[in-house]
């Protein structure tokens, strides 16, 4: 069954293939709500090599760091604009208690992280040290604070550490430790998946469990977070439900998480690198997913909330493979190829048509685990497709959305559902250009692309597409850029543009008004 499926697969495609121009209208005549830059945000836990040897190789490393912190990831990471990080978990945040991460390093307690491979924790990368790294990386902070095994006093004391301007012990502990000014701290997480690693509670207990810590988190004027409580993932919308219904204390936002599994099943999930077609077209009809999982979560909340003060937080988002074999499965390792970058891509374009709700998103994670920016082998580092994605996309951050028509495109079936053939995405940017995403989900075969402008005029355009020559196509120590933007040739025919759109490919087109 399974082979007469492939097979059919196979000649579907074939016969989808090469015919087809697809058309779409770019409507700038319609612009709609502001994609927050935030929809680009990014996730840090304490997991694996994700913040030691990723972040924190230590002063006295052989690495060049700049108090401990990398500069060859600082450099990259800059470069992608990254609003927002979250930290320090994930499961690791509701076992992580502040006190041990400040203070002398080596006076820190030693801790046994108990998700992640049972390993040491050291506590050398603490709250100093955080707010170090998003400071060289140009970003903002969102604490995931811990309501699961830590009592509502300690959650607020950290926040009051952080945010104290007058004279308290702990702001005086705070300058102590080195750090005179109190730091921003916009965003503040009560709580990870307490549906299972954060405490295994119900969604009413943790409605009430939320009440209670986010009543004493409190912060000088001009520098109170916007509070995140703790939802469901996937399908599930009994959370926001509970959370929207009955929550008392002040609530901005309601977390949801969401990964793709190219299977679906997590006891095999699928390789990173390796896989057929058929799991290419699996993991990306999972990833799109999320455009139902998001509408459905906006539903719950448009009935509380007509006029749209809480936002959906996609905090983790991202592919999960099989670990890498011959790496520590708790370490949460994997190889990013094309099929990541596609990935991450048709995420942004759904982000984008949700951005009224959607108020934040943080792919999981930024360095060494799951759908990683960035990975590193000692002192070598690569930059991986999702890179590339995130950097090709800079653009869209705080652009004005504006809709895309599909006037035709052929569908690739995968089992019994239908793909569109490509996905694309505008926005007028803030330095007034158009730009226009187009993602070919297409395995194996290029397609011609045409898209006429309405409501702009077209000045000078300049594309860029990322393909790589195979579907898991990736970067390696040894070949860290065999998978790169490259220029893509693009023939403006009056007020369109028309393009061969390689398969398996992202392209972004930033187009100056005349
Ligand atoms: O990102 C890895 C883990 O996935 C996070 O710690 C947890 O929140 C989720 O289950």
């Amino acid at each position: 069954m399974k082979v007469l499926h492939i097979v059919m697969l196979a000649s579907f495609l074939a016969t989808q293939a090469s015919a087809d121009v697809i058309e779409l209208t770019v409507r700038a005549d319609q612009p709609g709500d502001r994609i927050s830059r935030y929809l680009y945000g990014q996730f840090a836990e304490h997991l694996g090599r994700g913040i030691y040897e990723g972040v924190w190789v230590g002063e006295d490393s052989a690495i060049p760091n700049t108090r401990g912190i990398r500069n060859d990831v600082i450099d990259a990471l800059k470069q992608l604009h990254i609003p927002v990080v979250r930290w320090p978990g994930g499961c690791f945040a509701d076992e992580y208690h502040w006190r041990d991460g400040i203070g002398p390093r080596d006076q820190r307690p030693v801790r046994i992280n108990t998700h992640w491979g049972w390993v040491e924790e050291d506590n050398a990368f603490g709250t100093h040290e955080f707010f170090d790294f998003i400071e060289q990386i140009g970003s903002e902070a969102y604490i995931a604070g811990n309501a699961g095994s830590g009592p509502p006093r300690e959650m607020a004391q950290w926040l009051e550490y952080m945010t104290a301007d007058n004279d308290t012990t702990l702001a005086r502990l705070r300058r102590a430790n080195g750090r005179d000014e109190p730091w921003k701290v916009p965003f503040f997480g009560v709580g990870n998946e307490s549906w299972g690693c954060g405490g295994n509670m119900t969604p009413a207990y943790y409605a009430d469990v939320y009440n209670r810590y986010a009543t004493f988190l409190k912060a000088p004027s001009g520098n109170q977070p916007k509070l995140v409580a703790s939802g469901g993932s996937g399908e599930q919308t009994e959370w926001t439900e509970e959370l929207a219904a009955n929550t008392r204390a002040r609530m901005d936002g309601i977390s949801h998480h969401y990964y793709t599994l190219p299977t679906g099943n997590w006891s095999a999930k699928g390789r990173a690198t390796g896989f057929g077609e058929e799991e290419w077209l699996t993991t990306l009809r999972n990833t799109m997913r999320i455009d139902d999982y998001l509408s459905h979560n906006e539903a719950v909340l448009d009935k509380h909330d007509p006029d749209g003060n809480v936002g959906i937080y996609l905090d983790e988002w991202g592919t999960w493979y099989d670990a890498e074999p011959g790496s520590n499965a708790g370490f949460l390792y994997q190889q990013n190829s094309i099929r990541d970058a596609v990935v991450a891509a048709l995420n942004f374009n759904i982000f984008h048509r949700h951005a009224r709700r959607l108020h934040m998103a943080n792919i999981a994670q930024t360095v060494n685990v799951l759908q990683a920016v960035v990975l590193t082998d000692g002192p070598k580092i690569l930059r991986t497709p999702t890179y590339h994605a995130f950097e090709m996309y800079v653009p869209f951050q705080d652009a004005t959305f504006v809709p895309v028509d599909l006037v035709s495109s052929p569908e690739i079936r995968v089992q019994d559902e239908a793909l569109p053939q490509i996905s694309a995405s505008a926005a007028i940017a803030e330095s007034g250009e158009l730009i226009l995403s187009l993602v070919n989900l297409h395995p194996s075969e290029p397609v011609k692309v045409r898209a006429d402008l309405w409501g702009f005029e077209i000045g000078s355009i300049d594309t860029r597409v990322l393909a790589g020559d195979s579907i898991d196509a990736h970067n390696t120590f040894d070949n860290p850029d065999a998978v790169m933007p490259a220029p893509l040739a693009v023939v403006r025919k009056s007020n369109g543009v028309s393009m061969l759109l390689p398969a398996h490919s992202v392209a972004v087109m930033k187009i100056s008004a005349e």
